[in-house]
């Protein structure tokens, strides 16, 4: 497979450390090469067999075994990526202090990847200012570090510390191999409303107008900008069954209707608007309150019923307007999105431009759609148009990948206009 990486999955000692076997298994299952390093006090939780069999590597913990093989150095030198998870408050300390004192350390400490830290604890210990330094200093140092999720944690109590899902680890350990950098955490403090989704326009009590928008890329924008320390809220349509993103406040709605309402109520306090939900264009005029039936049987003539449409509000425009009005003083980034075929008249690029006037948005995040590209398919790619006629390309990647580049524009947009 030709992006078969090389990843270390360090494991510390916490009882979340079962979670890490889904971890391995999925890293593995993607087709990469994982080997299992646990502190010592992992294996208390999880047997070296277990991760063995998972990840078909042969687990170490000490510096002392295979010496020969100069384990310590060679992991961490070779490693695509490192992630480590749970990072317990003690292993984060160790690392945060450039200690080597087991194989998991000494890997950290040789590794010149990206490094990717999912930590796991009790709220008292993930809230003590020892843990709350040692954090910042990580990713000051450049290591990704999740937050971990609220929730009922082991024993009775509950609060942030959880292990974030295997499969949210997983998605940002994949982000991180694409990107082959590590991933700021430059948006601490921002308020971030972001829509994805499609909606749903009721022609009667089971009927709708809909699209095919499957919330994916919203959703990874939202992701990326939680995990980089924003506050966002996500405002979600309907999706291809997408669950929640951790560490983001989601609203669910179905109709254009109820997304204005609900973008209206969360965005005065917010400095970012992502609007990268399909809204529907237009709604019937009135809603049958009972089921549309058939009039006759099969094979005698019946007139179709005809639905008259009615233009819903735009609401990306109408946030442009309120805030050009004065009454958005705290929104400083409004991106909308367009999908885009071409036609006779012009290029994809040639549509989105007069789109970006048009609506008159900072940002504009353009896909080529039609023949299968960008709907309900994991994989995208496209262009960023700003207004200022700045025009740069999103690489082809995973949605997850072209969030974090969305994210990324953003975080420079909001940098530049600091300036
Ligand atoms: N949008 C919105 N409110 C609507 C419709 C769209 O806020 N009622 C937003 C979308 O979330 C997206 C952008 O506007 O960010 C898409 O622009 P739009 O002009 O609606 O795209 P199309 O529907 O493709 O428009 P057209 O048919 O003019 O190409």
């Amino acid at each position: 497979m030709a992006d078969r990486k090389r990843i270390v999955v360090g494991v510390a000692g916490g009882i979340a450390a079962y979670k890490a076997c889904t971890l391995v298994r999925q890293l593995s299952e993607a087709g990469h090469s994982v080997r299992v390093v646990p502190t010592e006090s992992a294996l208390k939780f999880v047997g070296a067999a277990t991760f063995e069999a998972l990840s078909g590597n042969p687990v170490h913990t000490g510096v002392f075994e295979d010496v020969s093989e100069v384990p310590h150095v060679r992991f961490g030198q070779q490693a695509d990526l490192v992630v480590v998870a749970p990072a317990t408050a003690d292993l984060m300390a160790r690392a945060v202090a450039g200690r080597g004192d087991d194989l998991l350390t000494a890997t950290l400490l040789t590794a010149r990847c990206p490094v990717l830290f999912a930590p796991a604890m009790h709220t008292e210990m993930w809230l003590h200012p020892a843990t709350v330094e040692n954090v910042a200093t990580l990713r000051r140092r450049g290591v990704v570090v999740l937050d971990p999720a609220s929730g009922r944690l082991t024993g009775a109590d509950s609060g942030p510390g959880r292990l974030p899902e295997a499969e949210e680890i997983t998605t940002f350990a994949q982000l991180l191999l694409e990107r082959g950098d590590a991933l700021p955490h430059d948006l601490a403090g921002v308020k971030v409303v972001v829509t994805a989704g499609g909606t749903r326009e009721a022609i009667d009590p089971v009927r709708f107008i809909g699209n095919r928008s499957s919330g994916k890329q919203g959703y990874a924008v939202a992701r990326v900008m939680a995990q980089r320390g924003a506050e966002v809220t996500l405002i979600a349509g309907n999706t291809a069954g997408l669950a929640d993103p951790a560490g983001v406040d989601v609203v669910h709605i179905s109709s254009a209707a109820q997304l204005r309402d609900s973008v209206f109520k969360y965005v005065p306090d917010a400095q970012v608007l992502v609007m990268a939900a399909a809204v529907a264009d237009f709604r019937p005029t009135e809603v049958a309150t009972s089921k549309i039936k058939k009039k006759h049987g099969p094979g005698e003539a019946e007139a179709a019923p005809v639905i008259e449409l009615t233009r819903t509000d735009d609401i990306l425009a109408g946030a442009v307007r309120a805030r050009t009005d004065g009454q958005l003083p705290n929104l400083r980034a409004i991106v909308g999105f367009a999908a885009e075929t071409g036609d006779a008249n012009g290029d994809v690029l040639f549509h989105a431009r007069a789109k970006l006037q048009r609506k008159g948005c900072d940002l504009l995040v353009v896909n080529a759609v039609g023949d299968g590209r960008a709907f309900e398919v994991d994989v995208n790619d496209g262009w960023l148009l700003a207004a200022d006629g700045t025009e740069s390309a999103l690489e082809h990647g995973s949605k997850t990948l072209m969030g974090s580049r969305i994210a990324d524009a953003i975080g420079a947009f909001l940098r530049g206009n600091d300036e």
